[in-house]
């Protein structure tokens, strides 16, 4: 199988195609360099010659949400205008993009007035496939899914999709065949679940904050309960990251407008927000003053093995900390590039540092906000000495309370 990617933006093709990846996810670079090689995968700008040439198109762009919450479908119909103008012959289109239930509708109906305006009558089907990979994780989980969801509604549609995910139909992954809407609603309730599923177990850490029990045994007790499963059952400073903040509001946004309100969406997406916040008071009311303070930052992406800061927990609580006289030594691993433009407001706070020691060097304070592997084995005899203070903020429950505090530090992680 051959591989187009088109982008209209040339800086991103002209790097990929000198191999250069645009963004950071282990071993992406090897895998991309060696089907380039193998001539399986191209990098181009020109759509026409990416429609003309495949008999499958995938539609991966932007859905972000606009003012309202909704999913921005500017650049899905914008695609499917440049398929109707471009398709010569029988052709899948499958929408990967997250968008609202009945979009693949919508897409298809641009295409069809585009094709009949040109006078021309080429057949096309419509699918929806949506993914569930992680970020900095795509490749294993593209090659390793639980499931493959087909929304479609036609045999011949069905059968060349099944060709496309030969390798993995015949390893017996799951395959989920349905229709179209129902394919779309799974995306969103999927993404929208686990986001509930990461706040409910935050909530249940905050409480066992004040009842005096260890979230982490609730975690693992409730997670060996098939029904319930272990997975995204961390608590920590808040979900982020461009996918559940963005697929929360738009469901709930759909919900709403079909008078049928999943009201547990709001109250995860508000406890969330809340959630940030709570980390930002935690570190002032055990510090008192904060003016004249030294914070030593670890991690700013909104999760490890990647350079993706958006909707990170840290923006929420850098920024509000930021409201005193406080200084930041910061360090993240892949972060620092896009934090100078997400941090950009309080950037005169901000010092980025080398390594993880260099940040917390003088520091009054540790805070760590991402659990990338550099953090979790520290030398903390080592960091006890040059820090200048001894508060330890855990936010992502990396450490043993009993060790931490044996070095004399002042422990404080999230529900334990
Ligand atoms: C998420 C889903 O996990 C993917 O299945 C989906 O395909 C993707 O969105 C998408 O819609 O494209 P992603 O946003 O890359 O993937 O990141 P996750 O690994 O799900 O983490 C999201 C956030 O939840 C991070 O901030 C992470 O720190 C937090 N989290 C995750 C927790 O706080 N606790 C957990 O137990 C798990």
């Amino acid at each position: 199988m051959n591989v187009i990617c088109v982008d209209k933006d040339k800086e991103k093709i002209d790097k990929l195609n000198c191999g250069i990846i645009p963004i950071y996810e282990q071993n992406l670079e090897a895998l991309i360099k060696k089907n380039r090689q193998n001539k399986r995968l191209e990098f181009t700008t020109d759509i026409s010659y990416a429609i003309k040439q495949s008999k499958v198109i995938f539609i991966a762009v932007g859905t972000p949400a606009m003012e309202d919450g909704k999913a921005d479908l500017n650049n899905v119909l914008e695609v499917a205008k440049t398929i109707g103008k471009y398709m010569n012959g029988y052709k899948v289109i499958v929408n990967k993009s997250t968008v609202p239930i009945g979009t693949a509708k919508l897409v298809k109906k641009v295409i069809k007035e585009i094709l009949d305006n040109k006078g021309v009558s080429h057949k096309f089907d419509m699918v929806s496939n949506p993914e569930f990979l992680r970020e900095g994780s795509a490749v294993y989980d593209f090659t390793n899914p639980d499931r493959i969801v087909l929304g479609v509604d036609s045999k011949k549609a069905t059968r060349i999709m099944k060709e496309v995910y030969r390798v993995l139909y015949l390893s017996e992954t799951p395959f989920v065949i349905t229709n179209i809407e129902t394919a779309e609603m799974i995306k969103y309730a999927s993404n929208a679940f686990l986001a509930m599923k990461i706040t409910y177990i935050n909530q249940i850490a905050n409480l066992c904050e004040k009842v005096g029990a260890d979230v982490c045994h609730v975690a693992k007790a409730m997670g060996m309960d098939q029904r319930i499963g272990s997975k995204f059952l961390n608590p920590g400073p808040g979900y982020g990251g461009s996918c559940f903040p963005k697929d929360t509001n738009a469901l709930f946004r759909i919900s709403e407008e079909k008078k049928e309100p999943v009201t547990l969406i709001k109250e995860t997406i508000k406890a969330n927000e809340h959630q940030k916040h709570k980390m930002a008071k935690r570190i002032k009311r055990e510090i008192g003053n904060l003016n004249g303070k030294t914070i030593g930052v670890l991690g700013l992406t909104f999760k490890p093995k990647t350079d993706d800061m958006r909707e990170s927990p840290a923006i929420t609580i850098l920024n509000k900390l930021s409201k005193y006289d406080v200084k930041f030594k910061v360090y993240d691993p892949q972060g620092h590039k896009e934090s100078a433009m997400r941090l950009q407001n309080i950037l005169d706070k901000i010092k980025y540092c080398e390594n993880e020691y260099d940040a917390v060097t003088d520091v009054d304070a540790i805070v760590i906000l991402t659990e990338w592997n550099e953090f979790r084995t520290m030398d903390l005899q080592k960091i006890k000495k040059i820090m200048k203070g001894n508060y330890f903020f855990d936010f992502r429950n990396i450490y043993d309370r009993n060790i931490v505090e044996k070095l004399g530090f002042k422990y404080y992680c999230v529900g334990r």
